[in-house]
């Protein structure tokens, strides 16, 4: 298993998620495939340094962020402070077994970009569930994830989006699929309760 925050430290961009074109256009498709222009509350899973997030804290009126890493979080916070953004919550939590706590709240957007690869089949599972018991009715899921098989993932692009498939409750409303990687957005039927 990967160790993420030995990564940050001996790396603090360890995937070059702020230069590299590829992530800085996949935020950009990512972004411009949200249907709605505003969002309630966004929970953010694996959010990283935070590239993201401050474009969902534009977009959402208040943003859940999590890691498995304090220096990543470290990061995002420092990027954040610097855009003046005051509705992001961050926290340290390692997937799935713990989850953020969102007080009665149901999610309106759910982002995951670059994280489920990372779960054995298990955790793959539980993951899933989690995000759709935290999305509210209506509510918006974002997966993106690259193509490129790398020797600490568990699961290839497509056996998530297959596991997506499977799941009862949700429609698929958005599909990007390119040489270099998919992101599909989920929506959560009316009448269906997480
Ligand atoms: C490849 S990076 C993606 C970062 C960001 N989402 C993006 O798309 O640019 C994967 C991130 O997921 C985090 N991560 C990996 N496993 C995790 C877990 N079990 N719980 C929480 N975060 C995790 C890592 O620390 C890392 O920041």
């Amino acid at each position: 298993m990967t160790d993420f925050e030995s990564l940050y430290r001996s790396d603090p961009d360890p995937w070059s998620v702020g230069t590299a074109w590829y992530e800085r256009r996949k935020r950009g498709v990512l972004m411009a495939s949200l249907p709605h222009e505003g969002y309630g509350l966004a929970l953010e899973l694996g959010c990283g340094t935070g590239h993201a997030t401050r474009l969902l804290a534009w977009r959402c009126e208040t943003v859940c962020a999590v890691d498995v890493s304090l220096t990543a979080i470290a990061e995002c916070e420092r990027l954040l402070a610097g855009d003046g953004a005051a509705n992001v919550h961050l926290a340290q939590l390692n997937l799935p077994h713990s989850w953020p706590r969102i007080a009665n709240e149901s999610a309106n957007l759910v982002v995951v970009s670059e994280l489920a690869y990372y779960f054995s089949n298990k955790n793959l599972q539980i993951f899933l569930s989690n995000c759709l018991q935290s999305l509210a009715i209506g509510g918006d899921w974002v997966m993106c994830h690259c193509k490129t098989e790398f020797h600490d993932t568990q699961q290839t692009t497509e056996q998530i989006h297959h596991a997506m498939e499977n799941l009862a409750g949700i429609e698929r409303i958005v599909t990007h699929d390119e040489a270099c990687f998919r992101l599909d957005v989920w929506r959560k039927y009316e009448g269906i309760h997480g």
